[in-house]
């Protein structure tokens, strides 16, 4: 079964993808990290991100393995280079760029095939998975949402601005929202829930009793 969860920057989707993973004994699939994986190669081996065919090219190139929360590039462990304050802010022309989302949403088809996967996103439930048994949208208060990357980049030592992130945001969802492919939008199947009021253990709940219900039925349809 695939689950999709999809919805902006900060909504809670990693978490709570992570979590309901972990309780449904589901894989875990976090395509944020994939697009932040090409970003940090393309920063590191210094090609230029607004040339969008070599991005491209640099993205079929690079080895790229998930396993659970760990991210490697040709071999190397990029976890937490990914997600410094400079591969957020550049990830956007990676995001742009329709060869790179092609190329990550085939490889992200061959990671879930035939397997029992929750996946995370923008567009996991529109365009990688549209035949999603369950899909999720999940949306949260921007204030919140702000004070959440604060809170994660001060985890990683990194200080920024409460407006600077709030300015970032802003203008990274009009990006996602308006994109031409893989728009960060609802499925017309998706169920969207308001992580604001809640906290991460109340949604993940909710988004399990989701799930298990449809297992349910889908079980019941296959008897
Ligand atoms: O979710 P996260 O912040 O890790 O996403 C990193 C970047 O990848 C963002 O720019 C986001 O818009 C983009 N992204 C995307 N499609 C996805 C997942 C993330 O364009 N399925």
């Amino acid at each position: 079964m695939i689950v999709t969860i999809d919805g902006p920057a900060g909504a809670g989707k990693s978490s709570a993808a992570r979590q309901l993973a972990a309780r449904l004994g589901f894989r875990f699939l976090d395509t944020g990290a994939m697009y932040r994986a090409v970003t940090w190669y393309c920063l590191d081996r210094q090609i230029n991100l607004q040339d969008e065919p070599a991005v491209a090219d640099a993205a079929r190139r690079m080895h790229l393995a998930l396993d659970a929360d760990r991210v490697f590039v040709d071999e190397v462990e990029v976890s937490h280079a990914i997600r410094s304050a400079a591969v957020t802010h550049d990830s956007r022309f990676v995001a742009g760029n329709y060869a790179v989302r092609k190329h990550l949403v085939d490889l992200q088809r061959r990671l879930a095939a035939g397997k029992d996967v929750v996946t995370e996103g923008r567009d996991q439930g529109t365009v990688a998975f549209p035949q999603a048994e369950c899909k999720f949208f999940l949306i949260a208060d921007p204030t919140q949402r702000a004070l959440r990357r604060q809170s994660d980049y001060a985890a990683r030592g990194e200080q920024v601005a409460l407006e600077e992130i709030l300015a970032h945001q802003t203008s990274r969802d009009q990006r996602d929202e308006l994109r031409e492919y893989g728009a960060l939008k609802p499925a017309p199947d998706a169920v969207t829930v308001d992580t604001s009021d809640h906290d991460l253990a109340g949604v993940v709940s909710r988004l399990e009793q989701i799930v298990r219900e449809r297992m349910r039925c889908a079980g019941e349809r296959g008897a």
